[in-house]
């Protein structure tokens, strides 16, 4: 029991008869699920905005998925999703509103946190944002020599960095081809130097993407940014406000560093960092697409907000999708979960996910602090489609681990492809259904040796089959496509987080690392002895000052 009389998760009479029902479930096979039901080929799919999405090759029957909304109603899934969108602050940990949703509303509607509606400030900065996002792409903004502005260098890490860097990729055919972005995130020299090496800073646009504006990673590289820039055109402090713009919650630190606030685009501390590239700090991104597209992008996202805030249980897609993992991850042991693409254009597509996914409820404790004994977020990993087939899709197929897989495919490439490229989508997509085909179904032993293999070969090229997966198919990869399958995973994670009790909002894993680093470095650069360093950790320290003569 919690402190608060909750039943603790897995002493809840719905956990019980899902572990029952998953006890009966023994071996039973999707070749038997189809049998015995082939309509499910179209039962078990839902349709949000232009998502298709076939859940069919899942190993579940109406049963599980009655028994797995049942265990969403018991933990009060519906109610946290209500009491996020009122703005109460049930990110518990950090006494905060969890207002993602509010980035991406229409300008008439009303989302409050603390008793105010935040909706108008969220469009006056979209506002903003749009007319600055012109000025660039029209070339009336001008650097400090008058020239107008081509690259522009998005600098910030984690959801400061993976969400613009992304959606970038995958919009890439829907951005000014006249306009270079790159964007820096890792502290590693060698990532802003490879940057900038051949760009000219009078063209060049530093926008310094974090939401706290302390992370040392970010700061370091926008320092270093600076000075490359001041250096290469030979100016002083003047030429920073034609050069640097920040994107920030943190308007005291965004002036110390010497960027005016008038070139400061802000947001708010109820948007996490991974939930952030909506906001502003979506800004590259916009310079990129164009304030239009970046909109149907944000109408798309707001399109999967209003589903699943309204959509009933049994079609409620990102319910449905949390839910199918919380059947694999609790009942079947599964650790990980792919994402699999099929879309170049997609490539980053999957890092982003790890950030939402594993950032969010890559958690021990629940919302009390009390240890959880179930398991709870899965890795998340994954690369486009048809280059995994050729690397790890043969442990998905023939290894020893059960591992879910999302596959994402769209009917029509985008872009202006010559007519033989366009050709080749067909083949690509015959990969992508043929996957899924054959990870469900295998192939027997039997249908083996029908194709006359010899005896000592059959078990090795025989496949189990009974790999679910979940298929998402839409006509074509546009801004509001992705905005609609960022939303998807977004609240699907949230399922998830409320399912298993715990905060799926903060992020203090990632905060010991950073504590430690900053003790480290004195004892690299001036042979500082830090107190409490192990000795593991001291010798290779003393490795390597070795190494760098020091
Ligand atoms: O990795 C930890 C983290 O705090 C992320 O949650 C965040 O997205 C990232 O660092 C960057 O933070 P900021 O935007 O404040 O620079």
């Amino acid at each position: 029991m919690n402190a608060d009389g909750r039943t603790r998760l897995n002493q809840t009479p719905e956990w019980a008869a899902l572990a029952k029902h998953r006890e009966q479930w023994g071996e039973t096979g999707l070749r038997e699920l189809f049998a015995a039901r082939p309509e499910r080929a179209t039962d078990y799919t839902v349709q949000v905005g232009d998502l298709y999405i076939d859940y069919s090759k899942h190993l579940v029957t109406d049963e599980t998925l009655t028994l797995l909304r049942d265990l969403a109603a018991a933990t009060g899934v519906e109610a946290l999703r209500d009491a996020m969108f009122r703005g109460e602050r049930i990110n518990t940990t950090e006494d905060r509103s969890v207002l993602h949703a509010a980035l991406r509303a229409p300008r008439d509607a009303v989302i409050e946190s603390d008793g105010e509606n935040v909706v108008p400030g969220v469009h006056a900065v979209l506002d903003r944002m749009g007319d600055f996002s012109d000025r660039i792409r029209s070339g009336a903004w001008t650097g400090h020599t008058g020239r107008p502005i081509r690259n522009v260098v998005n600098i910030g890490i984690g959801g400061s960095d993976l969400g613009p860097a992304m959606a970038y990729e995958v919009l890439r055919s829907f951005t000014a081809r006249d306009l270079d972005l790159r964007f820096v995130s890792n502290v590693d020299g060698a990532d802003l130097h490879e940057a900038v090496r051949d760009l000219d800073p009078a063209e060049t646009l530093f926008v310094i993407a974090s939401k706290t504006f302390t992370t040392i990673e970010t700061i370091t590289n926008a320092t270093s940014a600076r000075d490359w820039l001041l250096t290469g055109l030979g100016a002083g402090q003047e030429a920073v406000a034609k050069h640097f713009v920040a994107l920030s919650t943190n308007a005291e630190k965004v002036t110390e560093f010497g960027i005016d606030t008038a070139n400061m685009f802000e947001f708010w501390d109820w948007v996490g960092g991974r939930y952030s590239y909506d906001s502003a700090i979506g800004l590259s991104l916009m310079i990129a697409i164009g304030r239009e597209q970046f909109r149907e992008m944000l109408d798309g996202f707001h399109l999967v907000d209003e589903h699943f805030r309204t959509a009933p249980a049994e079609q409620n897609a990102p319910l449905l999708l949390g839910l199918l993992g919380i059947w694999y991850g609790n009942f079947f042991d599964a650790q990980s979960h792919a994402v699999l693409p099929y879309s170049h254009y997609l490539s980053k597509f999957t890092a982003y996910l790890q950030q939402l996914d594993m950032e969010s409820n890559g958690k021990s404790v629940d919302r009390e602090g009390n240890p959880v004994d179930w398991q709870t977020g899965p890795v998340v990993w994954g690369t486009p489609g048809t280059n995994g087939q050729h690397a790890y899709y043969q442990l998905i197929h023939q290894g020893t681990k059960l591992i879910p897989a999302d596959f994402i495919g769209f009917a029509e490439p985008v872009g202006d492809l010559q007519p033989g490229l366009v050709a080749q989508h067909d083949l690509l997509m015959a990969n992508f259904f043929a996957q899924t085909q054959a990870l469900a179904f295998g192939k027997t032993p039997d249908e083996v040796r029908a194709e006359g293999v010899p005896e000592e070969l059959v078990p090795h090229k025989s496949f189990r089959g009974n790999h679910p997966t979940t298929t998402v198919l839409a006509r074509a990869l546009t801004p509001s496509v992705l905005g609609q399958l960022i939303a998807l995973y977004e609240h699907k994670v949230f399922v998830q987080g409320a399912v298993w009790d715990i905060d799926s909002f903060d992020q203090w894993g990632v905060e010991l690392g950073k504590v430690l680093a900053k003790r480290v470095e004195p004892a690299l650069t001036e042979g500082a002895d830090v107190p409490g360093l192990d000795p593991s950790s001291r010798a290779l320290v003393a490795k390597y000052r070795a190494l760098r003569g020091r």
